[in-house]
């Protein structure tokens, strides 16, 4: 079994298409482990995607990514990190396959929709980023024996 961290970023959540994806990951059969919506400061967007910290577009990433809430999530499954990179499509929606979720929804790689870990690494380093290293969720939400 692998976890993999997927993020819609603003403008996804902007366009309301939280729900698509979310459809498409669990209609392929990835289980959810977690999902939070959330604001990113640019400290979080710059340590996220710090491998393109030299890159001419890294000051318009950071910017649009602090625009608004995005999506976070955990998803696991066999092979999930390759699988939703699968299903998120070429980085430039221009180039993306109908049937991914850039080729269906996106027309430019500045506003691509979504993120998917690129290895086994990246997933370890961003899904510690953004939900803790704990294995058990950050907030306990309930204690089981208070439930009837
Ligand atoms: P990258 O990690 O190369 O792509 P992916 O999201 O498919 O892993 O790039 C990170 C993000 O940076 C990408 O999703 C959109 C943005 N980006 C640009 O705005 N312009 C570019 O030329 C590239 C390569 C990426
Ligand atoms: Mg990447």
């Amino acid at each position: 079994m692998e976890r993999t961290f997927v993020m819609v970023k603003p403008d996804g959540v902007r366009r309301g298409l939280v729900g698509p994806i979310l459809t498409r990951f669990e209609q392929k059969g990835f289980k959810l482990q977690d999902l939070k919506l959330m604001m990113i400061d640019r400290e979080l967007a710059e340590q996220h995607y710090g491998e393109h910290r030299e890159r001419p577009f890294f000051g318009e990433l950071v910017s649009f990514l602090t625009s608004g809430k995005v999506c976070a999530m955990v998803w696991e499954g066999p092979n999930a990190i390759a699988g939703a990179r699968l299903l998120i499509g070429q980085t430039n929606p221009a180039n993306a396959a109908p049937g991914t979720i850039r080729g269906d929804f996106a027309l430019e790689v500045s506003e691509n929709i979504i993120h998917g870990s690129d290895s086994a690494e990246s997933a370890g380093r961003e899904i510690a980023l953004f939900f803790g290293d704990a294995e058990e969720p950050d907030i306990p939400r309930f204690n089981i024996d208070e439930i009837d």
